[in-house]
């Protein structure tokens, strides 16, 4: 025990401390993925898929709000909820690529041009569903991306912080504030694996300072955070909307080809397709279970627990530490927008 601790102490905590030592980033690295490889991989689903139970998966009548949906898991969780009869509001920042997912569709397949880097642009999209009076079923959260550069938004804020975890914040606190969300609603967040690697630290977070900026880090920092954030909203919702984190395994998507290309290399052949890791957000927006008291993370059907590591275990900051930096966060940017 004392030993695997010691493992995790000098091992694991490189992995989001931008330890200079390349040596030892490395070293953290090959624990973490040695460490998840068979449940992330293509071989823990085909393990959790014995045990699925077929549902009724039709969704007509419903209306689905994704974010991040032109491209990977976004555009196949769009697809095959499209496809079983919801009405699909596909959110992404490409015009071409909103097209090109929209060509093949009919008009049950709205496309929205959004830039989620920014908080802006998020408002204006909670204004115009307010405005059409569209009424929201299912929120996947879907959107995230990890950089390797330090960048800043016109707004002052970190670029990653915004599209993972800020405009998630102002996007559902803003629909839900405007009665936008069906009774009985879903919003799934689509964490990721690499927040078993971090605990939730709110000064680091929003990292301002280019200079210590290491971008694996900030990423596994917002993706714990949709967890934290997940709890937060259950705690306050009761019961409607449900809100979900999940994680969706490893999949071979452009995103992954862009900011790991090491990784997908070593990995390729291992690697979920869009659709293998979207089938959980599905599931979840379709059969909708209690959430946990205790929270946890979705894979694969299954919930799992949300800490791999004694320490990523904090007592502080809480989730409502948390709700309550992000609510400052994104009134920032309203009053410097004045
Ligand atoms: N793939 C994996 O193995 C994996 C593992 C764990 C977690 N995840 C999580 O799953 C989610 C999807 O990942 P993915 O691999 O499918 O990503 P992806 O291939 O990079 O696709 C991301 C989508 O988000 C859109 N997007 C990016 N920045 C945007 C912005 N600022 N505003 C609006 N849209 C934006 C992209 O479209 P545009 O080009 O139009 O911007 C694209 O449609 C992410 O949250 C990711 O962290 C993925």
């Amino acid at each position: 025990m004392r030993f695997a601790h010691a493992i995790e102490r000098t091992v694991v905590l490189p992995i989001r401390s931008n330890d200079p030592d390349p040596m030892l980033r490395a070293l953290a690295s090959l624990f973490f993925y040695t460490r998840f490889f068979t449940r992330f991989s293509r071989v823990g689903l085909r393990q959790r898929q014995r045990d699925w139970q077929a549902y009724p998966e039709r969704l007509d009548g419903q209306t689905w709000l994704i974010t991040g949906a032109s491209g990977g898991i976004g555009a196949a969780i769009a697809r095959i909820a499209h496809a079983r009869g919801a009405r699909v509001l596909a959110a992404a920042r490409s015009g071409d690529k909103l097209a090109s997912l929209v060509r093949a569709a009919d008009t049950k397949m709205v496309p929205l041009q959004v830039d989620f880097s920014s908080i802006s642009d998020t408002r204006r999209l909670v204004q115009d569903l307010s405005a059409r009076n569209e009424r929201i079923d299912v929120l996947v959260n879907n959107v995230g991306v990890l950089l390797d550069r330090f960048e800043l938004t016109a707004e002052g804020l970190e670029t990653s912080f915004v599209t993972n975890l800020l405009s998630h914040f102002v996007l559902t606190e803003g629909l839900h504030a405007a009665a936008r969300f069906a009774h009985g609603a879903a919003v799934i967040n689509m964490s990721s694996g690499g927040m078993y690697g971090s605990p939730l630290r709110l000064a680091e977070m929003a990292a301002n300072n280019g200079q210590d900026y290491d971008g694996m880090a900030a990423y596994a920092m917002h993706k714990r955070a949709q967890v934290e954030l997940t709890r937060a909203w259950n705690r306050r919702w009761q019961g409607s909307p449900r809100g979900y984190a999940m994680h969706p395994g490893w999949a071979d998507t452009a995103g992954v080809q862009t900011a790991l290309p090491w990784f997908r290399a070593t990995l390729r052949t291992q690697l979920r397709s869009s659709e293998d890791s979207a089938d959980t957000a599905l599931w979840l927006g379709t059969t909708r279970p209690s959430p946990a008291s205790a929270g946890g993370i979705w894979l694969d059907r299954v919930l799992d627990p949300e800490h791999a590591f004694a320490l990523t275990r904090k007592a502080t900051p809480t989730a409502d530490d948390l709700y309550a930096f992000l609510a400052s966060k994104s009134a920032s940017v309203r009053e410097n927008a004045k």
